[in-house]
């Protein structure tokens, strides 16, 4: 529809190479900004009369037809092709085939350098946004999960290797805290994304006299950069959030493999459920941990956006150089993976996964786990610590060359190791007790747990 030729082209004196077209051309992703763009356009549009540059009607015109092309986006209607180059050469040439050469007025005092600067900016502010509220689900389908199961008590590890037992919830709210500093830190670079750099011009600033609080404040910008030459060329508000994306999914990575880890017949601790598993292909006895394993898998396309964007930025001359084009990809992708895997991970969470607590309940008796609860036993009775800590060291070593447990030997044998041993060690040792009594602060005593779930209810209330 739009064949008119680039506003550019009265400087050339041939076309372009219709490879080199396509090579040059943003508009396939760039579309995805189409509307920051003409909310972006329409601020300017406004600032432009509102000083005097352009007439008030005018800039009413502006901003009228820029409406129209969001709408005409919005219903099908308006679908640039690759002769627009861009998004933002899409939308004005649109704009004066609608509204005449009024809407050639509305570049005055831009450069499409600024403009999706400010475009990128004011996409990012939206989807930050938008993934704190997914950070705010996935929170508060840990705290269910943790609510239900204070008593349900699980293996810690350390190494991999059983090391403590602990309450299921203190477990998963290891993940709320996670979440919780995600969402922390979005809010945190939210601010720095938050800063207009419309009227940076194409790097030097403009001789119109525009009022940039004005724009700034028509969007809702915190503030104003100040410098124009950082204004068009900083991107680091993008290497921040693909870093803090890149955070949230090794998160979300961790718990993926736990869950793999666990719904393995080796750990058998969870079932995962008919509605978020598949199977295979070929053996038909198979249900796959798809979802965490993407989970764990996308990962990886996160990092490489963070990786990328840092190379692309470094090196870079001062001020807009084309290579910055290829931000936009990298932070579309990195926004969709991350909400998708947000959205399935709650799903899993919330309606996917089964504790098995029988099982569970059996994993916690079955090992040495509780060897520091009889060093800390005698500790208590006034024995040295570490006299303590190699004495069960010791005990440990003959229950196992004798194929036993702790809680198998008789209180003669606990005797025989030291006499402050009396027959309260059963129960002191039981794995319930043994979670029971770590109620130091963040602990994973009962009590703490408890005090856990209720703060973490009123953090995301
Ligand atoms: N499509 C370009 C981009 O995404 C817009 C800015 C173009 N600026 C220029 N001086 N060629 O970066």
């Amino acid at each position: 529809m739009t064949n008119t030729p680039q506003p550019w082209s009265q400087r050339f004196e041939t076309a372009l190479h219709p490879a080199i077209a396509r090579f040059n051309a943003s508009i396939s992703f760039d579309i995805a900004l189409i509307e920051y763009d003409i909310t972006g356009s329409q601020a300017h549009a406004k600032m432009l009369g509102q000083v005097g540059i352009i007439s008030e009607s005018e800039a009413e015109a502006i901003v009228t037809g820029l409406e129209q092309i969001r709408q005409a986006y919005r219903s099908g209607e308006f679908i640039p092709g690759v002769e627009a180059e861009d998004v933002h050469f899409a939308v004005e040439k649109r704009l004066t085939e609608l509204i005449g050469d009024t809407g050639k007025k509305l570049h005055t005092a831009r450069s499409r350098n600024d403009q999706v600067a400010t475009d990128v900016r004011l996409y990012l502010r939206e989807q930050i946004n938008l993934i704190k509220s997914d950070l705010r689900n996935w929170q508060a389908a840990i705290v269910t999960q943790a609510e239900q199961n204070i008593d349900t008590l699980i293996p810690g590890y350390t190494h991999l290797q059983r090391a403590q037992p602990v309450s299921l919830a203190h477990h998963l709210l290891a993940y709320f805290e996670m979440a919780q500093r995600d969402y922390q830190r979005l809010g945190e670079i939210y601010n720095r994304v938050n800063v207009c750099p419309l009227g940076s011009g194409a790097l030097a600033g403009t001789p119109h006299p525009i009022n940039r609080a004005l724009s700034a404040e028509y969007l809702n910008f915190g503030a104003v950069g100040n410098n124009s030459l950082d204004g068009v060329s900083d991107r680091d508000f993008a290497v921040e959030f693909l870093n803090a994306a890149s955070l949230i999914m090794v998160h979300l990575s961790r718990f993926s493999e736990e869950i793999i880890l666990w719904s393995s017949q080796e750990f058998s601790f969870i079932g995962l459920s008919d509605r978020i598993s598949t199977g295979s292909s070929i053996m038909p006895q198979k249900k796959n941990p798809d979802v965490p394993e993407l989970v764990r898998g996308k990962t990886g396309r996160v990092f490489g956006h963070l990786q990328g964007m840092l190379t692309l930025l470094k090196g870079l001359p001062l001020a807009y150089n084309k290579d910055m084009q290829e931000d936009k990809e990298a932070i579309f992708d990195t926004v969709t993976t991350v909400r998708v895997c947000l959205e399935a991970m709650t799903i899993l969470l919330t309606e996917g996964i089964t504790f098995k607590k029988d099982r569970l309940a059996q994993a916690v008796t079955e090992d040495f786990s509780n060897a520091t609860d009889v060093a800390d036993y005698l500790a208590t009775k006034g024995v040295p610590f570490r006299e303590a800590y190699n004495l069960v060291g010791k005990l440990v070593k003959t229950c196992t060359s004798e194929g036993i447990l702790l809680k198998d030997l008789s209180l003669a044998q606990w005797q025989e190791f030291h006499p402050k041993f009396e027959s309260d060690i059963v129960e002191a040792i039981a794995p319930t007790q043994v979670v029971n009594v770590r109620n130091s602060y963040g602990g994973t005593g009962f009590e703490q747990v408890k005090l856990q779930v209720a703060t973490a209810k009123t953090v995301i209330s």
